[in-house]
């Protein structure tokens, strides 16, 4: 019998799944170092309140002031894990907020840590963070290790998303939260039609403009609409295990923020 090649998306287009990793680490070889300031002027500094709002629902304890001497023995710090971290954005935004957090921030991307490393030496934040090149779907982490996994825009360039999310509850640790930032899909009459002019008109000619490739933000617009709906991808959190499974839309659906729980 025949066999079958498994095709996913990438962006509008079909590719066998195994060729779509080579072709998203092409987008990101090609943008990392100008990705930041790509965000802020895609979104209008937007990116930078769904973020907040990601950080507030990881809720890192606070510095507290220096515990008895027993208490600082048994102590062990908030262990944040981001997932496709990218130029660490999200982590440092954590460590910022939370009082002696550790995170560790993962990302295929080598072009994309490096940028990430020179901004955490940057901040003074090398110290508290642990830049790893891997792969989502299967993490170079030990079981049960981490208070808290986020992923902010990387879960729709991920191949394979049920291996990601699985990966992400393997290594949370029983009581740990797991949130998920990614583009939704609008429920605002009238803004649907505003934004798709928007990111297929005006994004990519951004991207020539800025990073001089129109082509890998025609990709990053197009993967947005190729993600499942929230209520679709909810479920998908379901079945890799995540209990509590909630989202919340936010800027009138363009982006969604995802939540499980491992319980
Ligand atoms: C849109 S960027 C998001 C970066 C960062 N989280 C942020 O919010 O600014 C997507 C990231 O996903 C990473 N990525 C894509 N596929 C991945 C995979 N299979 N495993 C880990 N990271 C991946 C890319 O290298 C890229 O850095």
């Amino acid at each position: 019998m025949p066999r079958t090649r498994e095709h996913t998306d990438f962006g509008f287009r079909r590719v066998p799944l195994e060729h779509k990793q080579a072709l998203v680490d092409d987008v990101f070889h090609s943008v990392a170092s100008r990705y930041d300031l790509m965000n802020d002027l895609m979104s209008g500094g937007l990116h930078r309140a769904w973020k907040d709002a990601l950080v507030t629902a990881v809720n890192p304890p606070r510095a507290r002031p220096a515990p008895a001497q027993e208490a600082k023995a048994s102590a062990r710090p908030f262990a944040l894990l981001d997932l496709a971290g990218g130029t660490g954005d999200i982590a440092f935004r954590v460590l910022e907020a939370g009082g002696g957090t550790r995170a560790t921030v993962v990302d295929i991307n080598a072009d994309m840590l490096a940028v990430g490393r020179a901004r955490a030496a940057g901040r003074g934040l090398d110290d508290a963070i642990t830049f790893v090149e891997g792969n989502a779907e299967a993490l170079p982490l030990p079981d049960r290790s981490y208070d808290a996994v986020t992923i902010a825009f990387g879960i729709r360039n991920v191949p394979r998303i049920a291996a990601a999310l699985t990966e992400a509850y393997r290594v949370l640790r029983i009581g740990g939260r797991f949130l998920c930032l990614e583009f939704s899909t609008i429920d605002v009459p009238g803004l649907a039609a505003l934004y798709d002019f928007y990111s297929f008109n005006v994004i990519p000619a951004l991207g020539r403009a800025v990073t001089d490739d129109a082509e890998a933000y025609r990709y990053l617009v197009e993967s947005i609409r190729r993600f499942p709906r929230p209520d679709a991808f909810a479920e998908m959190m379901r079945a890799a295990g995540f209990a509590r499974v909630s989202f919340q839309r936010m800027s009138g659906g363009i982006v969604a923020l995802h939540s499980g729980w491992r319980l």
